[in-house]
């Protein structure tokens, strides 16, 4: 249906659309496109109107769009640390969404995941103080299962932090002249008669695009650039460097600056799907002169998503090559420009792992074929289960230092494993340190196929025991599958005003609003002690009642009629009674 109404509203600009592009089409393939720069918005207000629309990528029909403030892709967001902003999310596409600030460490029922749906004609209104350090990070749907097919019609932006410690270093800062904002992706459009240059639903695109922008140049000034890049494909994972070799420096990982930039001794570096990367490129002297900033893909090692042409009906024309990313020309330097690449940046402080005070360990695998959509080849899973959004895979204690051991047994994939709420750091890969330029905050990491990496991330600040944070595959095709999982960041503080013989009250309950079951956790002091669990309705009848229960229990609610419970848990020695509320 919703198909049909918006080709209903192509058709009647078709007629204009197919004249003007007449006209185009003989000479527009064979030169470059002026690279698209997103609009800015910055302050502590913000709207962000979600909207079908219409984007000319190619001659001949209008590609059919989702678009934010009118544009494939959004306005980059401004954001200083330490203001609370507010933004509007205005939906006004024909179908829910959500937005969520990818990166951003916000209370979870901000965060913009899949428990926060905007249904259609609706506005969201979500705040925040921003805590983060100065660096790129942005905003996409994450409206569970939708998040790829929505991410492919064009919806998603930028944020770029500012804090006093970046903003006193001498380092390229004016948008779109020597700070660039490129976001990698790709898409394939459609050939057919029908649905020429509409949108395919491919994982893997088989046109590069760079803001939106297919075969893209840009011309910079011949001084210190810097470059914020984002891999913003849905599965593609790049490798890239300059045409003739020029040597870059990284100076931002996902959440903040590195100590001191690292310069690329390979001169090539593989950005997979969630993760940025800022880096610097000296062009002093270099007026008049060109480059290319390239894809080399024929060189991304088997594992990595993308390295691989394909075969039948998937065979694709960047899989496995090298590419295009970005045509530069070199032009004049700008007043005051930046001409030399600092020695140092910050002093990041990182948790170490004695510093910690829980273990986890998660299993990446492989699922049987027939759990993994038929059309394409492979998924995946943690710890052999799929996500279920009514299943709290983890309840972390506010305050907590985690290490999360992620182990890649899969035998095909290498899987960018992602964190909200938090920026980690990583401890080591397969034992060893992680090369210098990964040695920042991040949000991102890839998970090699058969190696182990572990992370280190402190869960501060925000708990809330209802509203759960994610963690997923970035691959997004993985994560609308279900390799995803959630988890709450709980206070074990909340619920103990009474405290008797030393025993901590605390029950968690989700989700509540419960449909057909319901969890609850208990805290840890419970796990010795036999506990009880009842659910009375308000007259004070008992309609479930369950003996000796361990810590955490699924209660089926599927018999429980619509309406107001007292959910309540006791012992010899305390009890602790919350409001259940059951909506089927
Ligand atoms: Cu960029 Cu949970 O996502
Ligand atoms: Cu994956």
């Amino acid at each position: 249906m919703k198909l049909v109404s918006k080709i209903n509203v192509l058709n009647k600009h078709s007629i204009a659309i197919t004249l003007c592009c007449l006209l185009l089409t003989t000479n527009l393939r064979a030169q470059y496109n002026q690279l698209w720069i997103p609009d800015t918005l910055s302050g502590t207000q913000f709207n962000l109107t979600l909207q079908d629309t219409f984007k000319q990528f190619l001659p001949g029909q209008q590609t059919i769009t989702e678009g934010i403030n009118g544009n494939w892709w959004g306005p980059t967001l401004f954001f200083n640390k330490g203001d609370t902003v507010h933004i509007n999310v205005i939906n006004q596409l024909q179908d829910s969404s959500t937005i969520h600030w990818h990166g951003m460490h916000l209370p979870a029922v901000m965060d913009g995941g899949p428990h926060q749906p905007i249904p259609s004609m609706t506005i969201w209104s979500p705040y925040y103080k921003v805590m983060n350090n100065a660096a790129t990070y942005w905003y996409h749907p994450h409206l569970h299962m939708m998040t790829e097919e929505q991410v492919i019609r064009g919806l998603g932006g930028l944020i770029i932090v500012r804090d006093s410690v970046e903003s006193m270093l001498n380092l390229p800062r004016t948008y779109g002249i020597d700070d660039i904002p490129l976001v990698l992706s790709d898409r394939r459009f459609d050939t057919t008669f029908a649905n020429q240059n509409q949108l395919s639903m491919e994982h893997l695109g088989d046109t590069m695009m760079v803001n939106g922008t297919l075969f893209p140049e840009y011309n910079v000034p011949a001084q210190v650039v810097r470059f914020r890049i984002l891999n913003g494909a849905m599965e593609r994972a790049y490798k890239f460097g300059f045409s003739d070799s020029t040597a870059f420096s990284v100076i931002s990982t996902d959440g903040g600056l590195l100590n001191t930039p690292i310069s690329i001794n390979t001169k090539r570096f593989i950005i997979s799907p969630g993760e940025r990367v800022e880096i610097l490129v000296n062009l002093n002297g270099r007026q008049g002169q060109s480059l290319d900033l390239m894809a080399f893909n024929s060189t991304l090692p088997p594992d990595y998503p993308g390295a691989s042409a394909g075969i039948g009906p998937q065979f694709n024309l960047l899989g496995g090559r090298d590419f295009l990313i970005l045509h530069l020309t070199i032009g004049a330097q700008t007043l005051n420009p930046c001409v030399t690449i600092p020695g140092s940046l910050t002093t990041n402080t990182f948790w170490s792992a004695a510093s910690a005070t829980n273990t986890r360990h998660i299993v990446f695998s492989d699922p049987p074929d027939s759990l993994c959509d038929p059309n394409h080849f492979g998924c995946g899973w943690f710890d052999s289960t799929f996500f279920d959004i009514n299943t709290i895979n983890y309840y972390i204690n506010r305050n907590a230092i985690e290490i999360w051991e992620l182990e890649n047994k899969s035998g095909y994939f290498s899987h960018p494993f992602h964190m909200h709420d938090v920026q980690f750091y990583i401890l080591d890969r397969n034992g060893s340190l992680p090369p210098t330029y990964e040695r920042g905050w991040k949000d991102v990491v890839m998970v090699r196929k058969n190696t182990t990496v572990r992370v280190i991330a402190k869960f501060q600040d925000y708990a809330d025991s209802l509203n759960p944070y994610m963690y997923h595959c970035h691959t997004l095709f993985h994560e609308d599958a279900g390799m995803m999982g959630q988890f709450v960041v709980v206070d074990p503080s909340i619920g103990i005003s009474e405290e008797v013989n030393g025993i901590k009250k605390l029950m968690n309950i989700f989700p509540n609003p419960a449909n057909d079951e319901v969890n609850v956790s208990l805290g840890i002091d419970y796990l010795s002690i036999k506990n009880n669990i009842l659910i009375q309705n308000l007259m004070g009848v008992t309609l479930f009642e369950l003996n000796n229960v361990p810590i955490e229990i699924k209660i089926k609610t599927t018999n429980i009629p619509n309406g107001i419970y007292f959910i309540k848990s006791f012992n010899e020695t305390n009890s602790i009674t919350k409001k259940l509320i059951i909506q089927h």
